[in-house]
């Protein structure tokens, strides 16, 4: 399984130029493509979605072609129903494109087949094919009835009079509907059985449906006049707003990060509802300010985002960001009005709720609601996303919580957002990480004490976590070859580091893992692969705010490859075997320097051969040779690096 570990983060601040709206981008297309004239449309989203309904239109004989690398695509409409008569289309998980392609091709006299994933076929679609069979059109279920895959065969379609549509389990049902309507040339009046849920998304359809020349009269939410005589017409160029559902996790970034984060591509001007995410967070607490085409958001001052109590039933999408933030949040919150959420990508309301509890979180999940209350502290996690792009967007945010968390198939964000992870990267500072590797007896740990004490940092000694690990087999008669037994002491090493002492269990070890014969073990211990894995999230669980100097062998190649400095701390095995010579005589223990020397050597060389996390010094460290230096120098040494 692929994922992507997302460092513990301190804050977040910038902008972000946001990709274009999937909802907008898709019923565009499809307007342009049944539209007199050509269309140029700017800002196209590039993502998988939007991908499925440029391949369908092109399968059904609508023309379009893209300018080189931008995102500007030129579509000449078709002036009417398709073309091509006969086609068999898949719409991989694709909502935005299944649902207005099955209205517009129901009235477009030809045999058609249209599937997607499986997901895709577990998503209703009985209310939309309900509709359209009320003016003739012959649809058949090719699997479940309600449900995709689906059968269109010509028909002779009825139109005028009044269509009955269900509004209450997709607001995407309507926006087929009055999407495909034109292509009948009569007035056909829509009424809408059950309270409509999502209505800022109708808004978007008439918005879009207006500009391309086709004005729908609409009786509140209820009644939705579709004119006879209207044909779509291009409206030579159009843009594409900025997805305002991506907004959100930036807009939440800010809110719990510091801020200001500020995206751009969306704004006062929007057609979009999803910018009304921005006042729930408001309600939040945070501090959001508004141009035309950009929305900035900052944290409340000096005070954790309050908790909520929303109905969310206008911002489906963006609600779902909402419902990390709680996890920041002063106090329970409850999600109302949601039960869309179950027919999308994925059941949405049972997916956050178990990867909540993962982190910590306490949540209660209903039918249409969810109640989520942030732990005290947020735990690591493996977080799974079913699939769906906004349950890996979302839980990015639980890095800010300065928590490290993992993030499974991330690739899945390709449906609405490929960029995603660069563009939260670049909007967000992780937890800082001075990595300082090297040799035995170098002075590593020395340097790594004082830098770390100049900074306000953490620390983390990681020899001595081998050492440990040789120490509890020793105890435990355990033999040096043995590893799944030795890996099983790492993993369950009862470990503890309190004001410069080591403990293991209650017992002050700090002496004793520094023996001769502990040393000699930890080398021996630390060659095995499986003793190394089992020590890796333990060594990370010290990243924490406001920072980390880690020392050891493989800090910045294996445990924090992403630390932004990164050093190789050495001196010639001579100086070092001196060193280590005069600390054993201080502190009144035997030595001979010969030995000293000798082990040191066969030390390195084992370090250095081994082949999982060899001692190397790599090309992004800076070297530092400490063999003519002090203590102050090499520490003033890495604090410059950290500096600069
Ligand atoms: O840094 P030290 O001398 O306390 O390390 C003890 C042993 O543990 C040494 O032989 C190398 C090994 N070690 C390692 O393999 N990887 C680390 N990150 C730290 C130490």
């Amino acid at each position: 399984m692929e994922f992507l570990d997302l460092p513990p983060l301190l804050g977040a601040s910038g902008r972000v130029r946001l990709p274009g709206s999937k909802s907008i981008s898709n019923r565009t297309l499809l307007l342009a493509a049944l539209s007199e004239g050509e269309t140029d449309i700017r800002d196209l989203l590039a993502s998988d979605d939007v991908e499925r309904m440029l391949e369908a239109l092109r399968v059904l004989g609508v023309e379009w072609s893209c300018d080189g690398e931008s995102d500007n695509y030129r579509v000449r409409g078709v002036g009417g129903p398709f073309p091509v008569k006969a086609a068999d289309l898949f719409l991989g998980n694709a909502g935005t494109a299944f649902r207005p392609l099955t209205a517009a091709l129901a009235l477009s006299g030809g045999e058609y087949r249209l599937s997607g994933v499986p997901r895709m076929h577990e998503r209703p679609i009985g209310d939309l094919v309900d509709g359209l069979r009320q003016i003739g059109a012959d649809i058949g279920y090719a699997g479940n009835d309600g449900f995709p895959p689906l059968h269109i065969r010509p028909a002779t379609i009825r139109p005028g009079g009044v269509v009955r549509v269900r509004g209450d389990v997709s607001s995407q049902f309507l926006t087929a509907l009055l999407m495909a309507l034109p292509l009948t040339g009569v007035e056909t009046t829509v009424e809408v059985v059950g309270e409509l849920i999502s209505k800022p998304y109708i808004g978007i359809t008439l918005d879009l449906m207006a500009r391309f020349g086709v004005v729908v009269r609409r009786e509140g939410w209820e009644r939705f006049i579709v004119p006879g005589a209207a044909r779509y017409r291009s409206p030579g160029v159009i843009f594409v707003e900025g997805d305002a559902s991506s907004a959100s996790y930036f807009l939440a970034a800010g809110a719990i990060g510091g801020g200001p984060v500020r995206v751009e591509g969306v704004g006062r001007g929007s057609i979009q509802g999803d910018v009304r995410f921005a006042e729930a967070l408001e309600q939040l607490g945070a501090r959001i300010d508004m141009g035309d085409n950009w929305i900035e958001a900052r944290a409340p001052e000096g005070a954790r985002l309050k908790a909520f109590d929303l109905d969310l039933n206008h911002i489906p999408d963006a609600a779902m960001t909402l419902a990390v933030a709680a996890l920041f949040a002063d106090g329970p919150c409850r999600l109302r009005n949601i039960a869309s959420w179950r027919v999308k990508e994925t059941d949405r309301i049972a997916a956050m709720a178990n990867e909540l509890r993962k982190v910590g979180a306490t949540v209660e999940e209903g039918p249409d609601y969810l109640c989520v209350t942030a732990p005290a502290r947020l735990v690591p996690a493996a977080i799974d996303t079913y699939d769906d792009h906004r349950m890996a967007m979302c839980f990015s945010l639980v890095s800010l919580g300065d928590c490290r968390v993992r993030i499974n198939d991330p690739k899945c964000v390709n449906k609405t957002f490929p960029t995603y992870f660069a563009r939260f990267g670049e909007v967000t500072r992780p937890v800082p990480v001075v990595a300082i590797d090297g040799p035995s007896a170098s002075g590593k740990g020395t340097v790594a004490a004082r830098v770390a004490e100049a900074l306000g940092y953490h620390c983390l000694d990681s020899g001595s976590l081998y050492r440990l690990v040789a120490l509890a087999a020793m105890r435990a008669g355990v033999s040096f070859d043995d590893e799944p037994a030795l890996a099983g002491l790492a993993a369950t090493l009862p470990a503890r580091f309190t004001d410069g002492r080591v403990f293991l269990g209650g017992e002050d070890v700090t002496d004793a893992i520094r023996t001769e014969e502990a040393s000699v073990g930890a080398s021996k211990v630390a060659v095995l692969a499986d003793v190394r894995a089992a020590l890796l999230d333990r060594q990370r669980e010290y990243r924490h705010a406001p920072g980390l100097v880690a020392e050891g062998r493989d800090m910045g190649s294996v445990v924090f490859p992403d630390a932004g400095t990164k050093i190789f701390l050495t001196a010639t095995a001579q100086a070092r075997a001196e060193r280590r010579y005069k600390q054993l005589m201080e502190k009144g223990m035997a030595a001979n320097m010969q030995s000293l020397l000798k082990d040191l050597q066969d030390r390195d060389a084992r370090d250095a051969a081994r082949p999982v996390a060899p001692l190397q010094k790599l090309p992004d460290a800076a070297l530092l040779d400490t063999t003519e230096m002090d203590v102050e120098q090499a520490v003033g040494f890495v604090l410059d690096r950290v500096r600069s």
